[in-house]
């Protein structure tokens, strides 16, 4: 799945941005919240949820990254978001905000910083929708994609499996037409790209069927790999 992140998008015409992303195949789009405390930087507020939700079916995700996500949810959920993915940093109370999100009827995720271990996921994935690997330092778009976090998002995948609970293994920051291979590869299912898909030269359609081409190609060749595992297993 390829979630555009708007982060890099011309805001003076976000919705045509948008649209260009709905009809170039996106699956959700991504919205980055900074609060300039959780991160060195400021972004978008529900105002601007609100504008997008008349212009696109796409499902909204709203990433957190601001010190209080909880005293922020009802606002962005009245806008028209359709999920939430909290960081786990900073929050002594996780859950609560998890079931806060639940309660508001919206998809739940948490992610994790790149210096932050996988197993700290442990008790809290059965609650989620969605885990976010975070594979660059949030704050900005366009950073280079963190090798380091490669195993990381291995021991995410397994968790997940071993919970056999329903949960999207996520990526976010640096994916692009390079990096994606290796992500799907170490068992990402949603990739967010901001911008490899806004700043692309030929556009944002010509960048999501690129990277789309590159998912379904990486996932086509991990196919016969894992039957033969099973079969070798049997
Ligand atoms: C980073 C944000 C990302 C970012 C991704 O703080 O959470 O969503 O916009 O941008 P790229 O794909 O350019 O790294
Ligand atoms: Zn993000």
């Amino acid at each position: 799945m390829l979630a555009p992140s708007i982060l890099n998008a011309d805001f003076a015409r976000l919705g045509q941005q948008v649209a260009e992303a709905e009809g170039g195949g996106a699956d959700r789009i991504h919205v980055d919240v900074m609060d300039g405390h959780f991160v060195p930087n400021l972004s978008m507020g529900a105002a601007i949820v609100q504008s997008l939700r008349r212009v696109t079916r796409l499902p909204l995700e709203i990433h957190m990254m601001v010190t209080d996500p909880d005293s922020l949810l009802d606002g962005f959920a009245e806008a028209g978001s359709d999920s939430f993915l909290v960081h786990w940093e900073g929050n002594h109370h996780l859950h609560r905000t998890v079931q806060r999100i639940r309660a508001l009827g919206k998809g739940a995720g948490v992610a994790i910083n790149p210096a932050t271990p996988a197993a700290v996921l442990e008790e809290i994935v059965p609650e989620l929708d969605q885990v976010v690997v975070m594979t660059v330092n949030p704050g900005f778009g366009h950073q280079p994609f963190l090798r380091t976090t490669l195993p990381k998002i291995e021991r995410v995948r397994e968790l997940v499996e071993r919970t056999r609970h329903a949960c999207e293994v996520e990526v976010d920051g640096g994916i692009d037409a390079a990096t994606a291979p290796l992500v799907v590869g170490a068992g990402a299912s949603v990739l967010v790209a901001g911008s490899a898909v806004f700043g692309d030269r030929e556009g944002v359609v010509a960048a999501l069927g690129r990277l789309r081409a590159v998912v379904d190609a990486t996932q086509q060749e991990a196919e016969p790999e894992k039957q033969s595992t099973v079969q070798r297993s049997l």
